[in-house]
């Protein structure tokens, strides 16, 4: 019995359909956890520097637009709260102007969880923090029974990472949770020239190729595959028009890979793609389109001094 079934299944089925496809989640395990910290490092990875200037640089005109009550506690839930690095700049200024709150970050690793809290309450002691490990949803749930006002941060474009329909699924059930007055922090990268996006996920030090093959490497360990990596080359594409970063692992030769726990052989032919990930980059069009007949607006967007990043206030009407 392979500890997770729920991957296998879905292997299963990506691998045995045309084109194949496996979800982006399943980059994250420990290793994909190291090498995503090493992707936001990188010069090329923009993102994240981009973001990191919106919050360092204007985290009090981002409280502003909160419009908390100052006497009212209140809760900030940051849905796949990473490392922190960014959240902090926020968390500081919330802290200096004596703000009371208890920050709540939910992600699917323990792991990351640990990390960020020991990290946050070195640097704040007084920061009331409480993860919450799980799938969003699950979580929210549970959160959402509380009374207090909340604020919640989706930061790094990690909405991206949805398709389209799933992206205005995933705002519009959020949307039906909040209570008017309420807000969704969204940080999104924004459509921009395809020299500057796709470097961005093609790096020079191959780091992002690393990333993406990992994939497979998680398969071979994790369901006693025989993935030759060397036989699958790393494969992102982009243009402006669409908007979309996507990563294929291309098959540079014919081959089957045999999955043990499903007793099963895959083919791939010689040039066949896996698509892995794909990142969507937006505007306010795309953006609004996707909140159409929500009960979310925008009500502010921060840009850092690129106009490369957008961290969007939602508010519930
Ligand atoms: C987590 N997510 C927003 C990253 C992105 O840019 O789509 C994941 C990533 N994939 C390749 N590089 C970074």
């Amino acid at each position: 019995m392979i500890e997770n079934e729920t991957f296998l299944k879905d292997v299963n089925e990506g691998f045995s359909q045309n084109p194949k496809h496996i979800s982006s989640k399943y980059f994250y395990d420990k290793i994909g956890d190291k090498l995503f910290q090493q992707i936001m490092d990188l010069p090329e990875y923009y993102l994240t520097n981009c973001e990191m200037e919106i919050f360092r640089e204007q985290s009090d005109a981002i409280i502003s637009s909160f419009e908390i009550n100052k006497n009212q506690e209140f809760e900030l839930i940051e849905l796949g709260a990473g490392d922190g690095k960014k959240t902090q700049y926020l968390l500081e200024a919330l802290l200096k102007i004596d703000f009371k709150f208890k920050y709540i970050p939910v992600d699917i690793s323990q792991n990351s969880l640990n990390i960020i809290s020991d990290r946050l309450l070195k640097l704040f002691p007084n920061l009331c923090i409480e993860a919450k490990q799980g799938e969003y949803f699950n979580v929210l749930e549970e959160l959402f029974n509380s009374k207090k006002p909340k604020i919640i941060l989706f930061i790094g474009s990690n909405l991206g990472n949805l398709n389209d329909q799933v992206a205005h699924n995933f705002l519009h059930q959020l949307a039906e949770n909040l209570k008017e007055g309420e807000k969704l922090l969204l940080g999104l990268d924004l459509i921009k020239s395809k020299e500057i996006v796709l470097l961005a996920y093609n790096d020079s030090q191959g780091v992002t190729r690393d990333f993406n093959l990992n994939l497979l490497a998680r398969i071979n360990k994790e369901m006693d595959a025989d993935f030759d990596l060397e036989n699958f080359e790393h494969l992102p594409l982009y243009t402006e028009e669409e908007g979309v970063a996507k990563s294929f692992l291309k098959s540079k030769i014919r081959q089957s890979v045999f999955i043990k726990p499903l007793n099963k052989t895959f083919d791939f032919e010689e040039g066949e793609l896996i698509s892995t990930e794909v990142s969507r980059k937006y505007n306010d069009e795309i953006l609004e389109k996707i909140l159409q007949d929500s009960s979310l607006k925008i009500q502010d967007k921060f840009m850092d001094s690129k106009n490369y990043f957008a961290d969007y206030i939602l508010t519930k009407k």
